[in-house]
């Protein structure tokens, strides 16, 4: 009975306990909202049934520490002295609390107190910092720092990151500082990354889903590889350069230059140096001594580019295009690869003589590459190939015909020349003193028979006279 009595005033004293916690808990239960720096905030005051007049109180509170942030009734708002108070503004018929520009430090509790009754939201702060202000030039690495900052022991993140494409992508994420402090790091961008990304930050207790989107602009040339560029001598070409600045909205200036280093020299020439400003306007600056090449008129300013109208050996060679943002450099390739045919002797080919055709590159081929001198006689094929390693290929010409030199990548045709040997008019000009001797024989004859004809034509009349006369005398017998 005494062992009962224990049992139950125990389980009684258990349940009131039990109760008293539960009391207390409901007393402290919070709302949890989430913040995040640089944006704002609206916190609630969810209290209805009150007095109408009565004077209330958003009061902040981190860890023990609380100050006011305005005193209010349906008249009159007083300031506090809680240190977000220039960045409050109050909606008095709402009693809504609006912060602005959120940072770190204003995570805490927010209290609105209308006497008897009082909300508490618990405010926590998310910051996402991102490396180089979100501008990266292309290959650079992305590093993003999260950090969070509440009243309460900050939970565990579970952080997703999707690209522009709304795909998830996986950084690596360093945990070192966490849960305070993540860094989350993503390797070699591409311009294609340019644009909008969301930072997904999940925990389950407390309970948050908050989205974060920040901007992303990477800064790269149309081609980021070296290309060659082949062609012949005598053509026009143009050199250029996209840069994608107007694209993806580009807010800081830099500048660039264009070098040339000519083939077999190790000599290097500035071209022209370019800036481009905060307004992404690009502006060109031509080197004075340079007058074999320009800079073309266009519409559109987002490529640098040069000009060469009549492109000669001499002009081949490595152009370089570089620019330089806060002493963090980028730079792009264009090698020209022009290519020549010239005849030893020149000019026609005489019969049973020789000459020897020569094509050549103005520089080293790549080991894919090679020259092809290739004749179509009939329906036969005959060609030369050059030697590994040799930008020259030359052959030897005894019958008149069409030559194409071809320079050939992988068995691909980049650029073609044709060579047209001609016969020397030796028997052309046979052909004209034989025209000449056959038009004179011709004429000659021709005079000789209006001669023969003309002298028979006077005969034929004297003998007319002379029948005439004879006829005359014929008949003065009769008269
Ligand atoms: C104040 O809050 C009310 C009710 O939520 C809303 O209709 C009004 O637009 C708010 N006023 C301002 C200035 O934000
Ligand atoms: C968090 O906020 C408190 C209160 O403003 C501040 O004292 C503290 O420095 C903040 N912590 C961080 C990591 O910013
Ligand atoms: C956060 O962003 C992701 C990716 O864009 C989206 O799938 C998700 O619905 C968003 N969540 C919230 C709470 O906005
Ligand atoms: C950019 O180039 C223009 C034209 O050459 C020049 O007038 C200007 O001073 C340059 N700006 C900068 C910031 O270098
Ligand atoms: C290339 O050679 C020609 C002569 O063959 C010369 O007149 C010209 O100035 C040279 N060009 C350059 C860029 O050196
Ligand atoms: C190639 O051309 C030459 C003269 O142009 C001719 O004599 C020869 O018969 C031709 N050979 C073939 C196979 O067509
Ligand atoms: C070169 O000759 C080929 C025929 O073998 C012809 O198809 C081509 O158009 C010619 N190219 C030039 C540039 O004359």
């Amino acid at each position: 009975m005494e062992m009962c009595g224990v049992v139950v005033s125990s389980v009684f004293a258990i349940v009131l306990v039990l109760q008293l916690g539960l009391t207390l808990i409901m007393a402290q239960r919070e709302e949890q909202q989430t913040g995040v720096a640089g944006k704002e905030v609206i916190l609630s005051c969810k209290i209805i049934n009150h007095h109408k007049d009565v004077t209330c109180t958003w009061k902040y509170k981190y860890k023990e520490v609380s100050s006011t942030i305005l005193r209010f009734s349906r008249t009159q708002v007083l300031k506090g002295k809680a240190p977000m108070i220039h960045r409050s503004e109050l909606n008095l018929s709402s009693k809504q609390l609006k912060v602005s520009d959120l940072n770190l430090d204003d995570a805490g509790i927010y209290i609105c107190e209308c006497h008897p009754h009082s909300v508490s939201i618990s405010l926590q702060v998310f910051k996402l910092s991102i490396s180089s202000n979100g501008h990266f030039l292309i290959n650079e690495d992305l590093e993003l720092t999260l950090m969070q900052n509440s009243s309460h022991p900050q939970p565990h993140l579970s952080i997703s990151l999707f690209n522009v494409a709304n795909n998830i992508v996986k950084p690596e994420i360093l945990q070192k500082d966490a849960p305070q402090k993540y860094i989350l790091k993503l390797k070699h961008l591409n311009t294609i990354d340019s644009g909008t990304w969301t930072c997904h930050i999940h925990s389950d207790s407390p309970s948050i889903n908050q989205n974060i989107s920040f901007d992303v602009k990477v800064l790269g040339f149309g081609k980021e590889h070296m290309e060659t560029m082949y062609t012949n001598v005598g053509n026009t070409v143009i050199l250029s350069w996209y840069l994608n600045f107007r694209g993806i909205a580009w807010k800081e200036g830099f500048a660039g230059k264009l070098n040339w280093e000519p083939q077999g020299n190790r000599i290097v020439h500035e071209l022209l140096d370019f800036n481009v400003t905060t307004h992404r306007e690009l502006h060109e600056t031509k080197k004075s001594n340079h007058i074999w090449f320009e800079i073309p008129e266009k519409k559109t300013r987002s490529t640098i580019e040069v000009k060469i109208p009549k492109v000669q050996l001499n002009h081949s060679g490595q152009y370089q295009c570089q620019l330089e943002i806060n002493s963090r450099r980028m730079k792009s390739m264009r090698a020209l690869v022009v290519m020549q045919v010239s005849a030893d002797p020149a000019g026609p080919l005489s019969r049973g003589s020789k000459m020897s055709l020569l094509c050549q590159v103005s520089g080293p081929l790549p080991s894919n590459a090679h020259l092809l001198w290739e004749r179509v006689n009939g329906t036969q094929l005959e060609t030369k190939k050059s030697k590994q390693h040799e930008a020259k290929v030359e052959v030897s010409v005894s019958a008149p015909g069409l030559w194409n030199c071809h320079l050939m990548e992988d068995n691909n045709i980049k650029i073609s020349l044709n060579y047209t040997v001609e016969e020397a008019h030796v028997w052309n000009s046979y052909a004209v003193i034989g025209a000449i001797i056959g038009a004179s024989v011709l004429l000659i004859g021709l005079v000789c028979l209006c001669i023969i004809m003309e002298t028979s034509k006077k005969d034929g009349t004297s003998k007319t006279v002379l029948a005439g006369k004879e006829d005359m005398s014929v008949s003065t017998p009769d008269v």
